[in-house]
């Protein structure tokens, strides 16, 4: 059985608590500075809890840590930790800024252990698909794309105003929360982001100012990418359309399919895929994670591709602020 800490025991925290103990493959512990709250997950999981990170590892031994604090503090406990010698994953986004990505990296190099960041688009089953079926290269160069996403975040998120989703520095707003996703998605899917435009505006969620509405013009390499996202539209929904040389891939997150259009088509095919509950992704995902601490392959968001990710939640901000057009080195 492999033993886990998961760091920060929130809204993630508290699902990957219980979908790395519903993996039936490791022992979970959990810390949290919040008293209350680890006195409810203790309760409510059976699990050893701790105070404080320092606490946890005074008094237990740990093989792997799920970081699941807001992203200001993943970078410091990640090299903390692997310079002990323990399996990492962070939770998304890989951090606010880039200062402590090169101490990161030595320290993975040193440390020889498994790190992955918890980009849980990577487990999809209709984005797989995708992603496989375009790596034929069947369709030739994607050419453009285009993401409309959104939801209603004060339904999914009601303690919204409270948490690190109010303050850019904490890793708040809809850039680095929820495009983020989107973003290290398409990422993955037709390579990385080279240039931003980026207009972002605080248009409904009461209580907060950052921004809940994003559109981006961007490029990866010779592909045109345009995003749109909101977080105060009544749909849940979000969709993807990538138009290649002689075709298109459409992904519905929402409806957990991917259909594929081929030069004289009349209609889309759709593949659709068994239905998942958001606990069933996670579950998937904390195996992948386990799967990758034993050494096997894992689809997982690699660092280096969570690297690039923060570039881009960046260059958006930046974009945003200054009203220019950002490129990504
Ligand atoms: N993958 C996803 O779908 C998803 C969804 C929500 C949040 N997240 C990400 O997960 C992270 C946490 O988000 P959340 O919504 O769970 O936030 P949250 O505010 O609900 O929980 C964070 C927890 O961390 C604890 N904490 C803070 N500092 C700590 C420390 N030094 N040691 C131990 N515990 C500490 C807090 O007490 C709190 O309970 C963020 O980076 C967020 O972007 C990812």
């Amino acid at each position: 059985m492999h033993s886990i800490l998961v760091i920060g025991c929130g809204s993630i925290g508290e699902r990957h608590l219980r979908c790395f103990q519903k993996t039936g493959r490791c022992v979970v512990s959990a810390c949290d500075t919040h008293g209350a709250l680890l006195a409810v997950i203790e309760e409510r999981y059976k699990v050893p809890v701790f105070s404080s990170l320092d606490m946890a590892l005074a008094e237990s031994r740990f093989e792997a840590v799920v970081i699941c604090t807001p992203a200001h503090l993943h970078l410091p406990i990640a090299i903390k930790l692997l310079n002990l010698r323990l399996h990492v994953f962070i939770e998304k986004p890989l951090a606010i800024d880039n200062a402590l990505v090169p101490q990161l990296r030595e320290s993975i190099a040193k440390a020889e252990r498994f790190v992955a960041v918890a980009y849980v688009y990577h487990l999809m089953p209709w984005i797989v698909g995708a992603r496989e079926f375009l790596k034929t290269g069947e369709l030739g160069k994607v050419l453009q794309a285009s993401s409309i996403s959104g939801q209603h975040f004060p339904t999914f998120r009601p303690a919204y105003r409270d948490i690190y989703y109010a303050r850019h520095e904490l890793g708040g707003g809809g850039i680095q929360d929820a495009l983020t996703h989107i973003v290290n998605v398409t990422e993955w899917l037709i390579g990385p982001c080279t240039r931003v435009f980026c207009d972002a505006a605080h248009q409904s969620l009461e209580g907060v100012n950052v921004e809940d509405t994003v559109n981006v013009s961007a490029r990866h390499g010779e592909a045109l990418v345009s995003y749109a996202m909101t977080q105060f539209q009544v749909p849940n929904e979000n969709t993807l359309l990538i138009n290649c040389e002689y075709g298109s891939v459409k992904i519905k997150t929402n409806h957990q399919r991917w259909g594929l259009i081929r030069m004289g088509d009349k209609d889309w095919t759709w593949h659709q895929t068994p239905t998942m509950e958001r606990d069933d992704m996670f579950i998937a995902q904390a195996n992948a994670f386990l799967d990758g601490v034993e050494g096997k392959d894992t689809l997982l968001c690699t660092f280096e591709e969570a690297v690039q990710t923060l570039k881009f939640n960046q260059a958006a901000l930046r974009s945003a602020a200054t009203g220019s057009a950002i490129v990504i080195e």
